[in-house]
């Protein structure tokens, strides 16, 4: 490996060791801050080497486990590998890994879904403890020390600042050319100490493109060429299809009223295959000079870039298709002056996200008749991922819009439903729901109203009658209160939920168990 020039601080070299050697120096029992977000950037040889460790004392009897901290979820060699080995006791801000989520639903594990803006003021006020080893993949380190960041920013300028020890990974198969695409903004105080942060535009540059680094603190790094694990987006189908249509003639019909420019406003959008499929749709629609503030770069964000309909995406993370990934790779340098990385607390700080007039899109598991909305749990009970920087967006933003199918698991199951199970979005930080049935615009309706305009344009047509007849003898017996419900009814009204809770019981576990598609 090419380590001279990718390690160009010559003190640092002498650090350069084995994966395993790097992780013996790992104490039982620390807190550790990985870097990582959304399958991108994160440590992919020490987390394994740890695990084997970990696995190796569990068979002499004795159990090493340790608190793992991320910018978000990772991938099978971190969150997998140690949930594997039951390595975890404690997780936070945010997994979608199907290993860990059966350990933490099975009580084997602890988690803290927190809203990933929040993560570095809650490690720098102390709320979680110190932090004792930050683990960071970067793409290099400069001759002053300082550390390239690689395919996400994430906490890591936090982790760096806050951990006692620091353990970096080099990754060759991370394109040099990402040097200079990284914005790292120093400026951020505790209370009462805070000024602005002064992004008044999507492009701002604030901060510096490297990440700051005591070399004091590094005790190891490892060299590794490995690729981030970039899964496929499945290609849209008739319903994501459906959802997408829905919002682009939203966005249409906001332009004409005067309330969106004709480049609408910069776009916030979410994880996952329905958010891709919102953004391939964007391609054709009647918009240009799009702009994105954003957490996740996927890959229909992306091909925004390349055709030229977007001009600048800012993110904190690049979440990539292998193709798109490769291509993206090829291209680097025509990216430079179109694309910023942040750290989350910038890619997603209420203030920038308030200013900047977003218009946010996440997906959701359930919404009820009055627009609160579930995004992290199945039944109220069961995590599924985490709020992630769902809520960051929704509250913050100029327009907030949840996106669904009308119905799970093969249409077993209606996402919209008297009364949601979990609440992580509250009704007032729910303007819009759209499933592929229809959208329902909440903005200046009362509760009734909205329950009307979410049933009739967002159920799907074989729960419509159910959610109806519910909402009527909820009117009827409720004597006209503010949010008709009828509480002994709210979370069983479905005939079939009623009909077979072994049946019920079934499927609610399988669908925690299975759901990794696209993390
Ligand atoms: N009941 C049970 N399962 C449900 C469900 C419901 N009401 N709604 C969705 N699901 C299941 C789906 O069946 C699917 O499971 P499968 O993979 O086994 O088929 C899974 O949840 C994902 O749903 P899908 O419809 O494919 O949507 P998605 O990929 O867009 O994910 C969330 C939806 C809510 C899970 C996802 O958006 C999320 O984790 N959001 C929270 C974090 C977030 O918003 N981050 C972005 C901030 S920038």
């Amino acid at each position: 490996m090419a380590g001279q020039n990718r390690i160009r601080n010559a003190q640092l070299r002498s650090k350069i060791m084995t994966a395993d050697q790097a992780a013996a120096l790992i104490p039982k029992g620390c807190n550790v801050g990985m870097s990582g977000f959304t399958g991108a950037g994160y440590p992919k040889a020490v987390p394994m080497a740890l695990a084997d460790r970990m696995n190796a004392a569990s068979a002499a009897g004795h159990k090493f486990k340790i608190s793992v901290w991320t910018g978000a979820s990772t991938a099978p060699e971190l969150d997998g590998a140690l949930a594997k080995v039951d390595g975890m006791e404690l997780r936070l801000p945010y997994q979608s890994d199907p290993t860990c989520r059966k350990r933490i639903n099975a009580g084997e594990m602890e988690y803290l879904d927190i809203h990933l803006s929040h993560v570095g003021q809650f490690v720098w006020g102390g709320f979680l403890g110190k932090l004792d080893v930050a683990i960071i993949e970067v793409v290099g380190i400069r001759e002053d020390g300082s550390l390239i960041p690689s395919s996400s920013v994430g906490n890591n300028k936090t982790w760096l600042d806050c951990a006692d020890k620091i353990i970096i990974e080099v990754n060759h198969w991370q394109n040099e050319a990402l040097e200079g695409m990284h914005d790292v903004y120093y400026g951020t105080q505790l209370p009462p100490k805070r000024k602005p942060i002064p992004i008044i535009s999507v492009s701002d540059r604030i901060g510096e493109t490297s990440l700051r680094c005591d070399p004091a603190k590094v005790i190891a790094i490892v060299e590794t060429n490995a690729p981030d694990r970039n899964s496929p987006f499945s290609p849209p189908d008739d319903t994501s299809r459906g959802i997408a249509e829905n919002i682009v003639e939203f966005f249409g019909h906001e332009v004409k009223k005067g309330r969106l420019p004709k480049e609408l406003l910069p776009i916030q959008s979410g994880v996952g295959n329905v958010a891709n499929a919102v953004m391939e749709q964007l391609q054709s629609a009647p918009y240009d000079n799009l702009m994105a503030y954003t957490e996740v770069l996927q890959d229909g964000m992306f091909n925004l870039l390349r055709s030229g309909k977007m001009s600048f995406a800012s993110a904190t993370a690049l979440s990539l298709s292998p193709n798109a990934a490769e291509e993206f790779n090829r291209d680097v340098r025509l990216y430079h002056d179109r694309m910023v990385f942040r750290p989350q607390e910038i890619s997603n700080h209420p203030e920038v996200i308030r200013r900047l007039g977003l218009i946010a899109m996440n997906g959701l598991i359930e919404a009820d008749i009055y627009g609160n909305v579930n995004s992290t749990h199945i039944r109220g009970t069961s995590i599924m991922n985490g709020i992630g920087g769902s809520g960051d967006f929704a509250r913050n933003a100029w327009l907030s819009i949840f996106m669904t199918p009308s119905s799970a698991k093969n249409g077993a199951v209606s996402c919209i439903v008297p009364m949601a199970t979990h609440v992580d979005h509250t009704e007032h930080d729910v303007q819009v729901i759209v499933t592929e049935q229809g959208l329902a615009d909440l903005r200046g309706l009362s509760p009734k109203k909205r329950a009307r305009v979410i049933i009739d344009n967002c159920a799907h047509p074989i729960f419509k009658p159910a959610l109806s007849e519910y909402l009527e003898r909820a009117m009827k017996y409720s004597h006209g209160q503010h949010t008709p419900h009828i509480l002994d009814e709210a979370f069983t009204f479905l005939p079939e939920w009623q009909a077979d809770r072994a049946a019920q019981e079934a499927w609610k576990e399988d669908s925690v168990v299975q759901n990794d598609a696209w993390k």
